[in-house]
């Protein structure tokens, strides 16, 4: 399973990619909103980081004209900096879905909270489709549910779209989307390093260091 990170800090993008830990990065207007930057500033930098993985930029249309024509031209800035084009799992959207997907545009259906939503947007053409995990947790609802049903539909179905779990809050989260078999699990760099940090492998670091003291010099 894939990793990638969730913000549009530069510094963590930064990190993140040079740990190797990432294979894109995803934004959101929330995610936008907290960097106090312009939003094509912001993408200029991202996308200067990951060169090599897909970075997603969300159209904030809620009518398919308006969500098109975002969504155009986003791809016609940066389709060749491996954009990928976010649009809200509403009806409206998936009129927005075929067409651009119809156009070659690489799409990811998001804010998805249910396992037909995810089907419908996977048969309008979509690349990706996001459930919301973390947030269907929040809600008294079970996320990992929500995408092992995903997981599930897509197997019968033979369907190609890519899961791209979303909403990841914890480590335990991204273990068992890797066991079900998603495809990539999106989070916030603080679950990266919680991933990548354990006391005990800190603690015996450290005791290696204190034992090689006694070595004769
Ligand atoms: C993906 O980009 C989603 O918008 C994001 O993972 C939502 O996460 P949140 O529920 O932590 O805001």
């Amino acid at each position: 399973m894939k990793i990638f990170l969730d913000s549009a800090h530069i510094e963590d993008v930064k990190k993140a990619y040079d740990m190797g830990a990432i294979s894109g990065v995803t934004t959101n207007p929330t995610i936008i909103s907290r960097e106090g930057e312009k939003f094509e500033d912001l993408l200029n930098q991202i996308t200067e980081i990951m060169t090599d993985g897909p970075v997603f930029a969300e159209v904030l249309a809620i009518e398919s004209e308006g969500m098109i024509a975002e969504g155009m031209d986003l791809w016609n800035k940066y389709k060749d900096k491996n954009i990928v084009i976010k649009i809200p799992a509403i009806p409206e959207g998936l009129k927005a879905v075929k067409a651009l997907s119809a156009n070659g545009v690489r799409v990811c259906v998001t804010v998805v909270y249910s396992a037909v939503q995810a089907l419908l947007a996977a048969n309008a053409g979509a690349m990706y489709v996001a459930p919301f995990v973390g947030r269907m947790d929040d809600i008294g609802e079970n996320g990992l549910n929500l995408a092992a049903e995903i997981r599930e539909i897509f197997d019968a179905q033979g369907i190609e779209t890519q899961i791209i779990a979303a909403s990841v809050r914890h480590p335990v989260h991204v273990a068992e989307l890797a066991k079900m078999g998603v495809d990539i699990a999106t989070m916030p760099f603080k679950v990266i390093m919680q991933m990548a940090t354990n006391p005990n492998t800190a603690r015996a670091v450290d005791g290696f260091l204190k034992d090689w003291e006694k070595v004769p010099k």
